[in-house]
């Protein structure tokens, strides 16, 4: 294999939820940017798509679901085996659900948490010892700027993106001697095909507007930050939250 060239030349990085949204769009601009890229989604055939069209067969698809801890350790143990070694975990893998806290069924929340944050866990358990052995590395989690405001039926999505916050700071102190950083990434509405599923076409217009820059990111800027976080220049940066919201969160009244 030709050596690549970018700023993750040589980088063994690891995606959950990448067969679409937004972990498909980190995946590529990671791959382009010169990364190996493992992808890893319930949904085959998306990931199985979302791998071919990485280039140089420098996407390796994985069809697991994040919440089977035993399967999410056998991925990224593989993984690491081929590449030798991991240098970057992007937990992106989501299950999307909105509605009042009394309507929230118990089997929706449950999966909620065992696909947003106990799935993140899984990899975070699975992935640390391979960073750790290749002396350090990224981990970059998906975050929202929902924790910021008071989203209406947004309750149980809202609390597991607060503590993935909480989480990142807390494991960007666990792991900082290691020289991992861990940082999260907070977008603002992005239309991906998950978002869709609870956020209306009218809906993506009014975002828009109430931004401070009149337009809401895309998938590749969110994933141009990824890059940013897991390169070399953000080696000093560990603990963060980096919004990427077009302004919405500075709004006044
Ligand atoms: N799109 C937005 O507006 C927005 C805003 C803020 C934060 N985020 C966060 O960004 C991340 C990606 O969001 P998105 O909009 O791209 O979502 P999406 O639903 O479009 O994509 C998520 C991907 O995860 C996969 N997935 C779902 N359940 C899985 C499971 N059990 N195991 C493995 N893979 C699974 C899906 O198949 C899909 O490919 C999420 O963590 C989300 O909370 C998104």
């Amino acid at each position: 294999m030709a050596q690549q060239a970018g700023r993750l030349a040589g980088k063994a990085a690891f995606i959950t939820g990448a067969g679409g949204g937004l972990g498909e769009a980190i995946a590529k601009a990671m791959a382009d940017e010169g990364a190996n890229v493992g992808l890893l989604d319930y949904n085959g055939e998306l990931v199985e798509t979302a791998a071919s069209n990485i280039p140089e067969g420098r996407g390796t698809p994985y069809t697991v679901d994040v919440s089977d801890r035993l399967a999410v350790k056998a991925a990224i143990d593989d993984f690491a085996e081929r590449q030798g070694g991991l240098n970057i975990l992007v937990n992106n893998a989501v299950s999307f659900n909105y509605g009042t806290l009394p309507d929230m069924a118990e089997d929706v929340v449950d999966h909620m948490l065992d696909v947003g944050l106990k799935g993140v866990f899984w990899s975070l358990q699975a992935a640390t010892p391979h960073l750790i052995a290749s002396k350090g590395g990224s981990i970059i989690n998906l975050s929202s700027i929902a924790v910021s405001f008071a989203i209406k039926n947004a309750g149980i999505y809202t609390s597991i993106k607060g503590a993935i916050d909480a989480l990142t700071r807390q494991q960007a102190g666990e792991l900082g001697e290691y020289g991992i950083t861990v940082n999260a990434l907070a977008p603002g509405s992005v239309v991906t095909p998950g978002a869709s599923s609870v956020i209306s076409a009218e809906s993506w217009k009014d975002r828009a507007a109430s931004t401070m820059l009149k337009r809401l990111a895309t998938p590749e800027e969110i994933a141009a930050a990824a890059v940013f976080l897991a390169s070399d220049d953000a080696r000093s940066i560990t603990g963060v939250t980096l919004k990427i919201d077009a302004g919405v969160t500075i709004a006044g009244v």
